[in-house]
């Protein structure tokens, strides 16, 4: 397992620390807070720091706004609702010149917590201009990174800083590293991986790796279609569009036995229509699939509450219309009472719909990265990670 340097058991007392968080959450059109997860899995490393009275320049994006100055990208209207929901003051800062800033550094005492505005408004910040790394270091003595959901990028405020100031990653980033890397390496006879999403070929790289320690991988979602095809249980005339997933699909069946596509599902020609539950041979080219069926489920049941280790990404249906949230409701259920002590979960919708079920007191781990998460289950590489090993 890659060990990294470790806040804990260090002393930051009297120090200056830049802090990078993923504060990237979801607003609302009105600029609400819809998921604070993020910032509330960050408080223990925000509260370790301050606890030891270091002074603390938080560092985060939030959106694409391309290295430019965008008001509806700015930290300045959340200050208040973040500060909230962390329980203690933050002073904003602007991206002002290096003199400005260390003016009110110096102007607040010991233990006082910063948020710098979006590190994406400098253009610095992506292509990890040897400039804004200059500039992000020169307030400080120490980095830490505890923020998990962006450790896949090479980015001034996630790599480029480590090479100016001793490192270190925070209580969240080593809590995901220990948890994913843990279930998803321990080999296990008993073990189920479910991979959802429509792209075939960028889950193919989690499936060759998943594939080494889980007895059986399933299949749901969008993927689920081209998958039937190329295991011929599935006819559709028209395959134009979907051609190179099913051409994907075949490779990975041909090589990975552990594989199991659900037969039985709810479709519809239109989301806003009826449900009809249909074998995969009774569907047709118009027939859109929405869910997983009864039976296909409860088979999925089965090997789930048997499983010793249990990993998850992408929910089987569309949760959010009743008409179609029977699979993810029930597969909730099936991971809640599984005999297994690891139940990890991690990804935008499956998040989402283990909240709205109510249900992540009952997994062991739930990421709070995207597109990380996914990348650590492919077993690679993370730069943001492999700049903190502690050799
Ligand atoms: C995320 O939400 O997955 C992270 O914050 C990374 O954001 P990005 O894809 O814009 O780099």
């Amino acid at each position: 397992m890659v060990r990294i340097k470790s806040i804990v058991g260090n002393n930051f007392s009297g120090k200056t620390c830049i802090l990078r968080l993923d504060l990237n959450i979801p607003l609302s059109e009105d600029g609400e807070i819809l998921d604070d997860t993020r910032i509330l899995e960050s408080i223990p490393t925000i509260d370790y720091l301050i606890n030891q009275s270091a002074k603390v320049i938080i560092i985060s994006h939030i959106g694409r706004p391309k290295g430019k100055f965008n008001k509806n990208y700015s930290f300045k209207p959340l200050i208040q609702d973040i500060s909230k929901r962390i329980n203690r003051e933050i002073f904003f800062i602007e991206h002002k010149n290096q003199s400005k800033i260390s003016t009110i550094l110096d102007s607040q005492p010991s233990g006082t917590l910063f948020l710098l505005d979006n590190v994406r408004f400098n253009e610095g910040e992506e292509n990890s201009n040897p400039d804004f790394i200059d500039f992000l270091s020169s307030f400080s003595d120490v980095f830490i990174n505890d923020g998990f959901g962006t450790i896949h990028r090479n980015h001034s405020s996630i790599t480029g800083i480590t090479n100016k100031l001793p490192s270190f990653g925070g209580i969240l980033l080593e809590k995901e590293i220990i948890n994913i890397t843990e279930c998803i390496s321990a080999k296990s006879s008993n073990s189920t991986a479910i991979l959802g999403g429509s792209k075939i070929s960028d889950k193919i790289p989690i499936i060759e790796n998943l594939s080494n320690n889980f007895e059986k991988v399933i299949i749901t979602g969008g993927m689920i279609r081209p998958f039937l095809i190329a295991s011929d249980k599935l006819k559709q005339k028209n395959i134009s569009e979907i051609k190179e997933e099913i051409f994907y699909a075949e490779k990975i069946l041909q090589k990975h036995s552990q594989i199991y596509v659900p037969e039985q599902l709810v479709c519809s020609e239109n989301i806003n229509e009826e449900p009809i539950i249909l074998h995969s041979s009774q569907i047709n080219d118009s027939d859109l699939i929405f869910d997983i069926g009864p039976n296909s489920i409860d088979d999925i049941g089965k090997m789930i509450l048997e499983s010793d280790k249990i990993i998850w990404n992408g929910p089987p249906g569309v949760y959010e219309n009743k008409n179609f949230s029977n699979g993810t409701k029930k597969l909730i259920n099936f991971i809640v009472n599984s005999k297994s002590k690891l139940k990890v979960a991690g990804g935008g919708s499956t998040v989402a719909s283990i909240n709205y079920y109510k249900a992540s007191d009952y997994f062991s781990h739930i990421s709070t990265g995207g597109g990380a998460f996914l990348r650590l289950l492919e077993g690679k590489f993370l730069e943001g990670i492999e700049v903190l090993k502690d050799e």
